[in-house]
């Protein structure tokens, strides 16, 4: 029996620049329609000929593949309505960091004051520009998430026409946020369907499953598995896939990020199938995204997976993807 996935998105995608760019672009734009593109660069991409050049080298970087880059800055709260209207066919999102909270976020924001937001969280509404937000604060690891609800039922509640993302929930605190209010969504991540701390410290460490935020508790990841296996409307699949080179993970000090890319529809195939929701992985993949982010157009694609064991390559450049070496059940054909 084959299954076939139409136009795939994946709503939260770091594809870097120069070789690493080179690298992983291709695997995404071999399996999905489209993504959107975080804005985590260094310098952060803040600026409308950033954002154009980096789109460019993206392009550049998938050859004929279909495939859209939905582009999205790295929000600063001087982003004027002016700015952003005249930028409106490029920009699909805008993406908020707090500072220093994970990889190259440094230049985020230290503080939320409403009336410091105001303006641009205002012009973001009015243009239909969603935002999606790393929510974290700088508390204990485990809670950082559970603390940042507070923000956004701030942010929800005094901005009501925006579209606020809540970018790779890992809570069943974040699940139960998502529908007191209208303007919440959630993008959820391959590894946080599959993992729990258990699996990345419970015996020896494994920092290719080392990512920002911490993967959490059993009960967490069974509320993320409960949504996302019933496609709950108000979520979509973001894999967060987040290279980094071998010797940076494999260190001392091990940068954050799961690299699951090339793996990413095989096994949340299996996952779909294994749970008996494969009739809802369309709508996970693909139908609820386009529902919410009203400003894409997707480009019509088909991708085809059988069952049939897959061998993970071991690396991809210089890059260990999650299950390297490992069979998985299910392969793209
Ligand atoms: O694990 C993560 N890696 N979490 C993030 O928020 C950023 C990402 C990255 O850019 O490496
Ligand atoms: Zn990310």
């Amino acid at each position: 029996m084959s299954i076939t996935l139409n136009s795939p998105l994946d709503m939260h995608l770091h594809l870097r620049d120069e070789d690493m760019l080179k690298t992983v672009a291709p695997l995404s734009s071999r399996d999905f329609a489209g993504a959107i593109i975080m804005p985590n660069l260094v310098p952060p991409v803040d600026s409308k000929e950033a954002l154009l050049a980096y789109k460019e080298r993206i392009n550049a970087a998938i050859g004929n593949d279909t495939f859209t880059p939905y582009m999205t800055l790295f929000f600063k709260p001087t982003y004027t309505k002016e700015f952003l209207a005249s930028l409106k066919d490029e920009l699909v999102a805008i993406k908020l960091y707090p500072a220093g909270i994970t990889t190259n976020s440094e230049g985020g924001l230290s503080g939320f004051d409403v009336d410091e937001l105001r303006p641009t969280l205002d012009a973001m509404a009015e243009l239909n520009i969603p935002l999606c937000v790393h929510g974290e604060t700088n508390g204990f690891v485990m809670d950082r998430e559970a603390e940042f609800v507070s923000i956004y039922e701030m942010l929800a509640t005094n901005f009501p026409k925006l579209k606020i993302i809540m970018e790779h929930i890992t809570t069943k605190a974040s699940v139960e946020t998502l529908d007191k209010f209208e303007n919440l969504y959630a993008t959820i991540t391959l590894h946080h369907l599959l993992i729990t701390l258990d699996d990345v410290a419970g015996g020896m460490l494994q920092p290719h499953l080392f990512c920002k935020p911490i993967a959490k508790r059993p009960e967490d990841r069974e509320a993320l598995r409960k949504v996302a296996l019933e496609a709950h409307p108000k979520v979509m699949f973001g894999s967060d896939s987040a290279p980094h080179p071998q010797h940076a993970k494999e260190n001392c000090g091990c940068a954050a990020g799961v690299f699951t890319s090339p793996i990413a529809l095989q096994v949340l195939t299996e996952l779909f199938m294994e749970h008996s929701n494969l009739e809802n992985l369309q709508a996970f993949i693909s139908g609820n995204a386009q529902k919410i982010y009203t400003n894409i157009t997707v480009p019509t694609k088909s991708i085809t997976l059988e069952k049939k064991p897959f061998v993970v390559p071991a690396i991809y450049g210089t890059v260990i993807p999650m299950y390297a070496g490992e069979t998985i059940a299910y392969s793209i054909i």
